[in-house]
């Protein structure tokens, strides 16, 4: 069954207008895979700047650009945020939904968060979805218990057929930024469970829907992650804000 693969490169509050230079202009000479599909998420100011970089830059592959965030309502009083209307007047295509440190700094709830996710399809906005357990969770052996209540609630508000159009990132909270990416056999393991879940309401859902990995990817280790049945790619952090290793990863990824 094939799936949509996907590389998104999640800058964090990273990166400056010489390291969008940077990266687009060595993308230029990477081979990316016609099935896999490249996604770069800068902070909010860089949005359109990273457009028009890609507009002037002749690359061979579409690359895309998303955003970390989004406020759940239309518009109004919320100081300091952003709407899906205007993403859709940047042309922003995918946006990040519930990553942890959201979840943790900002205190993200799973309602908030399906809020979100819904305001996202209304927009024609692809949410990825990040869940992903704490260290303590993993070795209290709760991982399937948290992952399932933290997709729970987003599935019942959003609905299940409406699951097709969201992507899922795996983000292991004791990977991420930490350098100790989950072995590609726990990964996998993993990654089997979401999309197990998922099946259990729907098998086509869970056929179709892509499910990435994030957590310490690397230009080593991406390979081997990539290659698991159920990876469909990566939600890169640290590794995304440097274009030797970003090339390297984006080209691994490749349909199977
Ligand atoms: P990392 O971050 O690759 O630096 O671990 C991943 C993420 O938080 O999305």
């Amino acid at each position: 069954m094939t799936r949509q693969i996907i590389v998104a490169a999640n800058w964090k509050m990273n990166g400056d207008l010489a390291l969008i230079d940077t990266m687009v202009s060595s993308l230029k000479d990477v081979k990316i895979s016609p099935a896999t599909e490249v996604i770069i998420c800068p902070s909010f100011p860089y949005l359109a700047l990273l457009k028009n970089k890609i507009a002037e830059t002749k690359l061979n592959f579409v690359l895309n650009v998303g955003a970390q965030n989004v406020n759940e309502n239309t518009s109004g009083a919320f100081t300091g945020e952003m709407s899906t209307a205007m993403l859709q007047d940047l042309v922003i295509n995918y946006v990040i939904v519930g990553h942890s440190e959201r979840r943790s700094l900002y205190n993200e709830t799973s309602t908030l968060i399906a809020n979100k996710v819904i305001a996202s399809l209304k927009a024609g906005i692809t949410p990825i979805l990040c869940i992903g357990e704490s260290e303590e969770e993993r070795i209290a052996e709760k991982t399937q218990a948290v992952l399932y209540s933290q997709l729970k609630p987003v599935i019942e508000q959003v609905g299940i057929d409406k699951f097709i159009d969201v992507v899922i990132a795996y983000e292991p909270v004791w990977a991420i930024g930490t350098g100790k990416t989950a072995s590609s056999a726990v990964a996998q393991e993993t990654h089997q469970l979401i999309r197990h879940y998922i099946s259990q309401q729907s098998e086509y859902v869970a056929s179709k829907v892509s499910i990435l990995y994030g957590g310490s990817v690397n230009a080593v280790n991406c390979k081997e992650l990539f290659a698991q049945a159920d990876i469909d790619g990566g939600l890169i952090g640290g590794a995304s804000l440097q274009a030797e290793q970003f090339k390297i990863i984006c080209a691994a990824a490749r349909g199977k």
